[in-house]
């Protein structure tokens, strides 16, 4: 079969990676993919938010079947529109990808089906916004309903930065039409951690556990980012909380999403934080996660095609998926000046170098191809992703082969997989 993936982050050269593997696909497409992308996939410059040329594109090339990578191209209906021409695609319809496209939705979706979350409200006017904030103090959240590109969630520790904030999402727009309505919660304290699952809208099949990080720099200090590095599995979700989190958290959704006329399918992303045990649930996003996907397909001893079609024809019942034992770990390097403005186009060096370590994939997320070499497109550019024999090994393999690469003002954090190691150690 041939199979397409939409996007051109470093999740979707894992996907695409991942899926050239399988003995059923002959051929991997990808729209509209990167340097690294074109190395397992043929890659056609479509914007994965440009969704009717894409279905056109699917129908032209027989594609079997169709992978989405960015929630974008989710919330715009590119699975409606396939659906309509009778195109095999993998994800949540746009009805239900409103589970990440509105926060105010997902906080609404958690309280009525009783998934533990913080308390929030959410406002249409700037002014009532800050009465609330007055009232409840700090510190505080203030979250843009719709999509920012991960950045429309700002922790305030004090009364006067969320009065900013609102200032921010709601008069200045910075988030543009996102800001039109803004949730106001709980600021919940605790170790963060992602839970992907496959569900077909009834069967949740969960993957390994991960955990991103989320700030620029080390020690969890600087701006948020959309990830500067994922490790799996996380320790913090031991046995007791993953079942804790399949029944307070995936089932509940999934169940709920469906009595709301919302069946949804595809791969459904918890964001949680973890405290004494207790989970509670900031967010859920309607796609894998990047980086989190880098680190969690190369564990992946399965198929996964076979996976993504039981999803799409809704007989995930009684699939599993095997693991590999040993930890993953994925380092993040960026452009410099990411997540603010950055400049592209810097020659990259030592990519077959890295590669050519033991255990090492080096997956593209912002890179294209100029005469003959590979240059800096994104501000996230690479995600170097190592196996290891435990979770000690596979940082030092990822580091060694992260110093082997280079560009001009590259930079990295230091510290991924540093959590886990305290854990285990
Ligand atoms: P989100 O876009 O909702 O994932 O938020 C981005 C990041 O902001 C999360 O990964 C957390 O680090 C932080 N965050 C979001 N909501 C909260 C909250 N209620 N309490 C504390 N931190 C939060
Ligand atoms: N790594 C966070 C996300 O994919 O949303």
């Amino acid at each position: 079969m041939q199979v397409l993936v939409i996007g051109s982050g470093g999740r979707e050269h894992a996907l695409a990676w991942k899926i050239a593997q399988s003995p059923k696909v002959a051929k991997v497409w990808a729209a509209p993919g990167n340097a690294g992308i074109s190395e397992v996939a043929e890659s056609v410059n479509i914007s994965a938010s440009d969704i009717r040329p894409l279905a056109d594109l699917a129908e032209r090339k027989r594609i079997d079947l169709t992978v989405v990578g960015p929630e974008v191209a989710l919330t715009l209906g590119i699975v409606d529109e396939f659906e309509r021409r009778g195109l095999r695609i993998f994800g949540p319809s746009k009805d239900a990808a409103v589970i990440e496209g509105s926060k105010v939705f997902a906080k609404n979706l958690m309280k009525k089906y009783q998934i533990p979350s913080g308390f929030f409200q959410s406002f249409y006017r700037a002014e009532d916004a800050r009465r609330y904030i007055q009232d409840v103090g700090a510190p505080i959240v203030v979250k843009a309903d719709g999509l920012a590109a991960g950045k429309g969630a700002i922790v305030c520790m004090e009364v006067s930065e969320a009065l900013d904030a609102v200032k921010m999402i709601m008069e200045e727009r910075v988030f543009g039409d996102a800001g039109e309505r803004v949730v106001v919660e709980e600021y919940l304290d605790g170790e963060e951690a992602s839970f992907l699952a496959f569900t077909d809208g009834e069967t949740v099949l969960p993957m390994a556990s991960s955990q991103d990080h989320k700030r620029v720099l080390d020690d969890d200090h600087g701006p948020n980012t959309g990830g500067m590095g994922a490790y799996s599995p996380a320790p913090v979700i031991t046995e007791s909380v993953h079942k804790q989190v399949m029944k307070r958290v995936m089932i509940p959704a999934v169940k709920g999403m469906a009595a709301e006329g919302r069946r949804y399918k595809g791969v459904l992303y918890a964001g949680l934080m973890i405290k004494a045990g207790e989970v509670k649930v900031l967010e859920f996003n309607a796609r894998f996660g990047d980086p989190e996907a880098q680190p969690l397909l190369i564990r992946m001893e399965s198929d996964l095609v076979p996976i993504l079609e039981a999803v799409v024809e809704g007989r995930l019942n009684g699939k599993t998926i095997e693991w590999k034992s040993g930890p993953s770990v994925c380092v993040v390097m960026a452009s410099a000046g990411y997540p603010g403005p950055y400049e592209k186009g810097y020659p990259i060096t030592g990519l077959r170098e890295a590669a050519s370590e033991p255990g090492v994939l080096v997956f593209h997320a912002g890179t294209s191809r100029k005469n003959d070499q590979v240059v800096t497109a994104g501000g996230r550019v690479l995600g170097v992703t190592a196996f290891g024999r435990d979770i000690r090994d596979a940082i030092a393999v990822a580091y060694r082969a992260v110093k082997k690469i280079h560009w001009e003002g590259a930079h990295y954090r230091t510290d991924i997989g540093r959590r886990a190691l305290d854990r285990t150690s």
